[in-house]
């Protein structure tokens, strides 16, 4: 696995010390709240579960599945949408936590389904940001790290469901991919 790693741009510790400062950020922000985490799988799993376990908070977890070529259900633009979606968020406070915002097409569709269900309100927690390859008008509330233009693993995000075991973000080599 580690072969295939060009470049480690975020290491194990760097990753937990920001994990750490948002999850604090959150619980002040939060306070009194009891807000729904809802994770975006399968790329959130590693991140929510330490950001979770950093705010501290009663709140409560839910996942949903996105994606714009899965096999899934609802469809939201291209996006489709899980529809594992079966719980109530309406007078909720909604916090999206969320692997890397890239073209911002999956998150703005997501963000149009969870806001048609009346949450009280609705913010983005996402681990990396690419802003280099925006194509929608949608920015984090809350932002681990900012990305290079690189195709990155580890931490959760994969390549062909591989590389999310990675306790770190590296660039991957592009003989890897190509
Ligand atoms: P968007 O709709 O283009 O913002 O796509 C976001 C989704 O694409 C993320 O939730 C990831 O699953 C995937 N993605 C985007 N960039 C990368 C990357 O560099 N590595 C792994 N997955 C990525
Ligand atoms: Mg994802």
């Amino acid at each position: 696995m580690r072969e295939s790693i060009k470049e480690v741009l975020f290491s194990k510790e760097e990753i937990d010390r920001r994990v750490k400062a948002l999850g604090a950020q959150i619980t002040l922000d939060y306070a009194g709240k009891n807000p729904i985490l809802i994770g975006v799988l399968k790329g959130c799993y590693v991140f929510l579960a330490d950001i979770a376990r950093s705010i501290d908070l009663d709140c409560e977890i839910r996942f949903i599945t996105a994606s714009s070529y899965g096999i899934s259900t609802i469809s939201s633009g291209d996006v489709k949408i899980g529809m594992d979606f079966d719980f109530d968020i309406s007078g909720r406070d909604v916090l999206i936590i969320e692997d890397i915002l890239d073209s911002g097409v999956t998150l703005t569709a997501l963000k149009k389904f969870i806001l048609s269900r009346e949450p009280a309100s609705l913010k983005i927690c996402t681990l990396l940001d690419k802003p280099a390859r925006r194509q929608a008008q949608i920015e984090p509330d809350y932002l681990g790290f900012e990305c290079p233009d690189e195709f990155v693993v580890g931490y959760g995000l994969d390549f062909a469901e591989s590389y999310r075991n990675l306790p770190f973000v590296a660039i991957l080599k592009p003989e890897v991919y190509e």
